[in-house]
């Protein structure tokens, strides 16, 4: 694909990713994004997003989000984000952001908003909860997209969901550019290896509010029985029952976090004729987790225990995204004649009375 415009330093290609900051990070998060976020920074100039704007039910929720903010940069810190070489972005600490989105809803039309499958889902969900519907559903796509584009992100990690919302970000950069000129890089999605997590209730994806979620933050105590009350292979009885690998959830932890093959392989085999028991696939589960949680909670403690270090990450990482938006910005004013003041008196146009 080609870019449509360079790096305006001339420097390394970039990415733009995030969540919404609705509480503590979970294991999920780890396989799904966070592995995948580590290994870009050092390739990728990255903007990791605290999507605050776009947290639901928004002004129900701000203790939350207030909480949650910090909570998720406390993560981000302790599994080796790095501020150093990466941006921690608050969304609402970067107004531009708004501003941008307010632009380029003339860009997207309601029809391709809403033939997304994932908005189409959640809108469904909205409806049935019999709420109304708030106008900021409408505008959250379009925030996406503005994030995206504001940083001029050639890259954008995420889920497999959202891949319809890089394709409308493309979208309405190709109809901006088309219109006004080169204006916005056309971003790329880039979806990871490991599909979401199960929780270790196995009922579904693992949720921050589901009550079935294994947080990067948990004690090495709760994360022992955590590990103990999972939900395994339910037609088996006894450890001297054959049981299923496949699908089950302690399996698939051991395949995301477990780096020693050899004993995986070995619990599997043994698990599918009958001679391991729970309790020990479990406990070397448990190991595992804890030897790779480890290092990850005392890194986020030693930083939770310097909380104005990490407001100075967050303040840094906002300050420079903005830097960089406003000449951005301005081009977008201008582009879309919002400069009033610059010249003189307007000429009238043709046809004006
Ligand atoms: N919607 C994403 C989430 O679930 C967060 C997000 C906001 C995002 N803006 C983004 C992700 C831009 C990728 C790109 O939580």
């Amino acid at each position: 694909m080609s870019e449509m415009v360079d790096a305006p330093d001339g420097g390394r290609r970039r990415i733009l990713t995030g969540l919404r900051p609705s509480g503590p990070s979970h294991v999920g998060h780890y396989a799904g994004a966070f592995s995948q976020w580590l290994e870009l920074q050092e390739e990728y100039e990255s903007f990791f997003l605290l999507a605050d704007y776009q947290v639901s039910d928004y002004a129900d929720n701000l203790p939350w989000i207030r909480w949650g903010l910090w909570e998720v940069t406390l993560d981000w810190l302790g599994v080796g984000l790095d501020p150093n070489i990466s941006h921690f972005v608050i969304e609402s600490g970067v107004p531009e952001f708004a501003e941008l989105t307010l632009h380029l809803s003339w860009f997207l039309g309601l029809g391709h908003l809403q033939r997304n499958p994932t908005l189409k889902a959640e809108l469904a969900d909205l409806e049935t909860t019999n709420k109304t519907v708030p106008v900021a559903f409408f505008n959250y796509p379009v925030m996406q997209i503005s994030n995206i584009l504001l940083p001029l992100a050639h890259l954008v990690p995420v889920g497999e969901d959202q891949l319809p919302h890089i394709e409308m970000t493309r979208d309405v950069a190709i109809r901006f550019n088309r219109r006004f000129g080169e204006t916005f890089v056309l971003p790329e999605g880039r979806v990871g290896e490991v599909p979401r997590l199960v929780g270790i209730d196995g009922k579904g994806k693992m949720g921050t509010s589901a009550g079935n979620a294994i947080f990067l933050k948990d004690s090495e105590e709760t994360l022992r029985a955590k590990v103990r009350s999972m939900f395994t292979d339910p037609k088996r009885l006894r450890a001297t029952d054959p049981g299923t690998v496949e699908g089950n959830p302690v399996f698939m932890y051991h395949d995301a976090f477990n780096p020693n093959i050899e004993e995986v392989d070995d619990l599997k085999a043994r698990y599918r004729v009958g001679t391991v028991g729970d309790v020990e696939v479990k406990d070397r589960l448990f190991r595992a987790m804890n030897a790779f949680l480890g290092p990850i909670r005392e890194r986020r403690a030693d930083w939770e225990s310097r909380p104005d270090d990490v407001r100075d990450v967050l303040a840094a990482g906002t300050a420079e995204t903005k830097r960089r938006a406003e000449p951005l910005l301005e081009q977008v004013r201008s582009a879309l004649s919002l400069d009033y003041l610059t010249d003189g008196p307007p000429p009238a146009p043709e046809g004006a009375p």
